[in-house]
């Protein structure tokens, strides 16, 4: 095309460049001729702004035909990606419903350890509200149970009657080594955390504290090497070939011909759970919205969680170090969402968003919730063991917890135990929320649980919700029925 237009323009040219005089024309002709010359070239410009123009508008009408063919797709991607899930647009649409993030949860702010707010949480009274910790953010207020109502949520525990916490363990359990399929040098190599060739105790415990329910300290695993002579040369450590000596199950069968005491257990108490619906004791109602408007989030996420669990510890009892949610994989289903999530996860764990412990009565003697690395600079859960000192052994060592609350009648502390994703919903899980119940040294305890239940997978939450909104006598806890069952038994994450 551009050659078509050169060649015309030299044809144009050739007369006006010719040798012979040409005969005299009237001027304008001859600025005609001029201005030919001239009009060529802007002929050429405008053809071209043309022909852009044009490739312009074409490539234009594309994008407008494949942008609004493709408008529901792009709007369910944003919404994927806002929601942290990646979807390629070219893939297929998604099959389930897909719910558009509407909410923002409230996330009270600490300030700084110390830090006193006032709260309005029943009418006519204001409450002190004091910052104890930033990591894990945790709270205490004092009063928020009156005397009566305490007293009346242990009478109801009491009339349902209370389980144990923790079975005592059964004998005959499948082997470990069968369940995990891994040689002894296998396991050696994984306990090993500093590669050395030996096994300090400190390696042991940390990857293997608790042997079917049973909390192994420095003592029982010193008594299990004599006992077995598993430890030839007497020097606390194991070598891979005393190491191999040991049958995989030794430290538990050892354990079961000693027998097991309570006290050797991860926790020793007794509980039940009370429901707080429509029809439940109103002194169960006022706590649930209470709660509610203490942690300021949409009533019915309180409404669709777990029922209040009522705990009761004998002088002597305890429970360790744990967490009451689990960390967040991509593979793990949350016990209240599962049924919902309609895929078959792996893992399954509790998804306690917040804790709300109530404190029934005072207790004589002990009994303090420990956090034991509550503000911690770091968290290291290699050094929770060290030098024989067990961190998360609340039998022995909530003296040197980095803090602990005692026990007061009608007190509640409450606790994140997951950060935010940043973004208004539930993050990673806050490793900081590592806490546990000291032994009672004289006296009873009396405490009661109350956990709001987020999954952090927001979609999965949202269908959940919309399910149970669809059965006949929704609105409260009584949707849970179905998974009463997983949390009657202990779900709480143990390290
Ligand atoms: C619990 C718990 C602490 C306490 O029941 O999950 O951590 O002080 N209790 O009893
Ligand atoms: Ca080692
Ligand atoms: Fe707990």
């Amino acid at each position: 095309m551009t050659d078509d237009q050169e060649t015309t323009d030299t044809e144009d040219t050739t007369p006006s460049g010719s040798a012979t005089l040409p005969p005299l024309r009237p001027p304008c002709e001859r600025l005609s001729c001029h201005k030919s010359s001239v009009c060529s070239r802007s002929y050429f410009v405008v053809v071209m702004v043309f022909f852009h123009v044009y490739i312009i508008n074409v490539i234009a009408l594309l994008f407008y035909v494949h942008y609004s063919s493709g408008q529901e797709d792009a709007s369910r991607s944003r919404d994927a990606q806002s929601s942290g899930h990646q979807r390629p647009e070219s893939g297929p649409p998604p099959s389930k419903t897909e719910f558009l993030r509407d909410v923002s949860l409230t996330r009270i702010e600490g300030i700084r350890v110390g830090h006193v707010q006032k709260v309005s949480l029943v009418p006519g009274r204001v409450h002190e509200m004091r910052t104890l910790s930033l990591k894990p953010l945790l709270f205490e207020i004092p009063d928020f149970l009156s005397e009566d109502e305490c007293r009346v949520v242990m009478q109801l525990a009491q009339l349902k009657g209370l389980m144990e916490s923790q079975l005592m363990v059964q004998d005959g359990q499948e082997e470990l080594a069968k369940e995990l399929n891994l040689s002894p040098e296998e396991i050696f190599n994984l306990l090993d955390i500093n590669q050395d060739g030996q096994l300090q105790l400190h390696e042991i415990l940390t990857h293997s504290r608790v042997r079917d329910g049973i909390w192994l300290t420095p003592e029982n695993l010193r008594e299990i090497y004599a006992g077995l002579k598993a430890d030839k040369d007497g020097n606390g450590l194991l070598s891979l070939e005393e190491f191999r000596l040991l049958s995989n199950d030794a430290f538990q069968r050892f354990l079961m011909q000693r027998g097991v005491k309570r006290s050797q257990l991860v926790r020793n108490s007794r509980h039940t759970w009370l429901y707080q619906g429509k029809g439940a004791h109103q002194v169960l109602q006022d706590i649930k919205a209470r709660v509610t408007r203490l942690t300021r989030l949409p009533p019915y996420l309180v409404d669709l969680s777990e029922p209040l669990q009522v705990v009761r510890y004998e002088e002597g009892g305890h429970y360790h170090a744990h967490h009451d949610s689990g960390p967040v994989y991509p593979e793990t289903a949350c016990t209240h969402t599962r049924l919902a999530a309609n895929t078959s996860t792996p893992f399954e764990t509790s998804c306690r968003y917040i804790t709300v412990l109530f404190y029934l009565n005072s207790v004589e003697g002990g009994g303090e919730t420990a956090f034991p690395v509550a503000d911690n600079r770091t968290y290291d859960e290699v050094s929770l063991i060290q030098n024989d000192v067990d961190l998360l052994d609340t039998r022995r060592n909530c003296n040197k917890s980095n803090l602990k609350v005692k026990p007061t009648k009608g007190t509640a502390v409450f606790w994140y135990n997951y950060l935010s994703d940043g973004r208004g919903w539930v993050g990673e899980q806050d490793e900081y929320a590592l806490h546990g119940g000291c032994v009672v040294t004289h006296g009873t305890k009396w405490v009661a649980n109350k956990w709001i239940n987020i999954d952090p997978d927001y979609q999965r939450q949202a269908r959940y919700q919309q399910l149970v909104s669809q059965q006949p006598g929704d609105e409260d806890d009584e949707g849970l029925t179905l998974n009463l069952d997983t949390h009657s038994s202990d779900i709480h994450q143990d390290l």
